[in-house]
């Protein structure tokens, strides 16, 4: 009797443990990896496109110290994501810091943005 009772709460623990990973598969991302270069593409223009250019091309505005990089360039084509992300987050000099105000979610997403600009 007490046997079966336990194989019962069992059973309806896992049923319902798998409904619910069902439910949370369904609601999660497509791509939450990779980022969503439209949320990008806003992040883009009014965060970095001032030093950076519209098109990345580094033709913003300039201060004194490192102009800003070219983000269509070879250079930084070659560069793998982690190393953007790394300079996006901690910045360099004349580069801010963006993991203050940037999300690592929305720093991937402005990150899959750049990718396209090199293109
Ligand atoms: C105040 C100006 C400024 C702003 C705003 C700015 N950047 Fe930069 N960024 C720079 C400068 C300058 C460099 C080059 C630093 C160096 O080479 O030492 C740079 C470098 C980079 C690099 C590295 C490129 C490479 O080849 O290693 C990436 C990626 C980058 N910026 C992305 C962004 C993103 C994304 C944003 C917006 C969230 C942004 N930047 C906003 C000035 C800026």
């Amino acid at each position: 009797m007490k046997r079966s009772w336990m194989l019962g709460a069992a059973t309806v623990g896992c049923v319902s443990g798998l409904l619910f990973g069902m439910v949370a598969q369904g609601q999660a991302e497509p791509k939450a990896q990779s980022g969503d270069v439209a949320r990008g593409k806003t992040l883009f223009v009014r965060n970095c496109a001032g030093c950076h250019g519209p098109q990345g091309k580094g033709d913003g505005y300039r201060i004194l110290g490192p102009d800003p990089a070219n983000l269509t360039a070879p250079s930084t084509r070659k560069k793998s994501d982690a190393d953007l992300l790394k300079t996006i987050h901690d910045g360099k000099p004349n580069m801010p810091a963006w993991k203050v105000l940037l999300s690592e979610k929305q720093s991937r997403d402005v990150l899959a943005y750049v990718r396209t600009l090199a293109k």
